[in-house]
């Protein structure tokens, strides 16, 4: 039935006599008999609805139980009763030889011929004759058959809720929560369906039509597209875990928003020597305007300069002369370590006698930190600390498909007293472990600022092959000294690519194709294409469908 025309009629009816009682009056177009099913008063509710988002209509709703037939019963209001069922399948009596048990189960079902003959002898419609059966009555009335018909057909039984009850307990109907309706006029009552608008659409403006429409009615309990977009990329989801590892283990994250870094926290902190060839135009990118950063502290920044130039602190230093305006040079960062040395300067501030206040929660995320010795050993301000940052680095590379201008670093320090290169070898089983990465190895390597300095190896089942997951070492005395730190503080770090990883943790899942291809061709052939990963060639689908689960 269309719904338009009964949306039509209830506006009729209502045109008529201002008030429908009761929807259960309504005959529907198209029909002869009161609507008073279930099913009809549903599609009305529907016609209801229209109207009233339109305020043409109000509307109370009235609860109501109504029965329905159980598909037993269903069967029984159109076959007759299983005692009715084997009246019928007798013999009368005198007529023909009397039926046998096994032929009445036979002729009428095993069901029908065990319920229906103990019911139809207490009705005493059958009695024995000899070994068989035949029906002892002419005529019967199955009232049960009857009642199921009218339930059927009107959802309720006129003789009333005994029989009902019993028909329920019989499981031949169910009592269903129905509905009806009370119909008044709305404020925007008529009998005419005017057209509604969804849209206000520049025609309407220009022609004034918008005055004279009606619109649409938001919804806004729809529950609306889900979105096509949003999906978190394998970078993203990668960093979380990392965070959380570093998180559980006691670790305060730093802040890196500083991309841009003066020469001097990027390298001459760190004690990388001003000739190195990190620092050449080819390695990193300067930053041309503004050209100079504002001068560091004065006396941390002459320590620096002195301990380049001329040693100290047990060392010979570089015997070169000091560039101040290398020292001020800006640059994008070439390396997370820039933020982690500027903690360290920060965290060293109390060991060279500053007043600090407030900066607790920067150090340890409210938590204490764990140590080694501890800070009561002595009573020069130093306290522990675990920090971590994952962060955006970037490099003057080629870009090519081994190399990107910019990438991730997941970086970690820790400074406590007494620290050793067994505590740091110690610290990578465990992180790499919770990670995923069972085995790692240690092979000796070079960095200007720690002595000595590990690469770290990690055994790749897959490719069964060792791969090169990170750098570390322990920070120089020539780094740490001029910063305040006593000098049986000593301080570990380390870095690795959040790129690396992430293609690591992507290689077993077929589901994203485009980037597990890459890393077997860069981990067993070194031709691996990190553009499927980062930057303009990453594939959208790839990223909506990599797992999210990685360690
Ligand atoms: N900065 C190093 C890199 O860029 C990583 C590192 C950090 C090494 C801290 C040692 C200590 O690879």
């Amino acid at each position: 039935m269309a719904s338009e025309a009964l949306q039509q009629l209830i506006l009729d009816t209502l045109e008529r006599q201002d008030t429908i009682r009761d929807t259960r009056s309504l005959i529907l177009p198209n029909q002869s008999e009161p609507a008073t099913s279930h099913d009809s008063q549903i599609t009305i509710l529907g016609a209801l609805n229209s109207l009233l988002s339109r305020d043409m209509i109000k509307y109370d709703s009235h609860e109501i139980f109504s029965y329905i037939l159980s598909p037993e019963g269903a069967q029984i209001a159109k076959e007759g009763s299983h005692e009715a069922r084997v009246w019928a399948a007798l013999p009368a009596k005198g007529q023909g030889a009397p039926m046998t048990p096994a032929q009445l189960k036979k002729e009428v079902g095993d069901t029908t011929a065990k319920i229906g003959q103990g019911n139809a002898f207490k009705q005493k419609w059958i009695v024995k004759e000899g070994d068989g059966l035949v029906k002892a009555v002419g005529s019967i009335k199955d009232a049960t058959q009857l009642d199921l018909q009218e339930v059927e057909l009107t959802g309720d039984l006129k003789s009333g809720e005994k029989v009902l009850a019993d028909l329920r307990k019989r499981k031949l109907v169910v009592q269903r929560k129905g509905q009806w309706f009370t119909v008044h006029r709305g404020v925007n009552f008529s009998t005419s369906i005017a057209k509604l608008e969804t849209d206000l659409t520049a025609e309407m403006i220009a022609s004034g039509t918008w005055k004279t429409s009606t619109f649409k009615k938001y919804n806004f309990e729809a529950e609306g597209i889900p979105p096509a977009g949003g999906a978190l990329h394998p970078l993203l989801k990668v960093r979380e875990e990392i965070r959380n590892i570093f998180l559980e283990m006691g670790f305060a994250e730093m802040p890196t928003s500083s991309f841009v870094e003066s020469a001097f926290w990027c390298f001459d902190a760190l004690f990388v020597p001003q000739q190195h060839p990190a620092r050449d135009l080819q390695d990193t990118f300067y930053i041309s305007d503004p050209v100079k950063s504002l001068p560091p502290e004065p006396s941390y920044y002459k320590r620096v300069s002195t301990v380049h130039e001329h040693g100290g602190y047990g060392s010979t230093g570089y015997r070169a002369p000091w560039s101040h305006e290398e020292s001020s040079k800006l640059l994008l960062r070439t390396h997370t370590t820039a933020s982690s040395t500027f903690m360290l300067y920060k965290l060293a501030a109390r060991c060279r006698g500053e007043e600090v206040e407030g900066d607790e929660n920067e150090f340890t995320h409210g938590a204490k930190a764990t140590t080694n010795l501890g800070e009561t050993s002595a009573n020069d301000g130093f306290r522990p600390a675990k920090l971590f940052s994952i962060d955006r680095v970037f490099r003057n590379e080629t870009m090519d498909a081994t190399h990107l201008a910019e990438f991730h670093q997941v970086e970690g320090v820790v400074a406590d007293r007494g620290l050793t290169l067994a505590d740091l070898i110690g610290f990578m089983r465990v992180f790499f472990k919770k990670m995923g990465i069972e085995k790692v190895r240690f092979k000796p390597a070079y960095n200007p600022y720690t002595e000595p300095s590990l690469e770290i190896f990690a055994f790749h089942p897959m490719l069964n092959k060792w791969v090169e997951v990170g750098n570390s070492g322990m920070f120089r005395p020539e780094m740490l000294e001029p910063m305040g730190f006593p000098k049986d503080v000593r301080v570990h770090g380390w870095g690795l690519s959040l790129e690396r990883p992430t293609m690591i943790r992507l290689a077993p899942f077929n589901s994203c194709i485009s980037f597990t291809k890459p890393i077997f061709f860069h981990l067993s052939y070194g031709i691996n294409n990190i553009r499927t990963l980062l930057g303009h060639k990453v594939s959208i689908e790839g990223i909506e469908n990599s797992a999210a689960v990685m360690f």
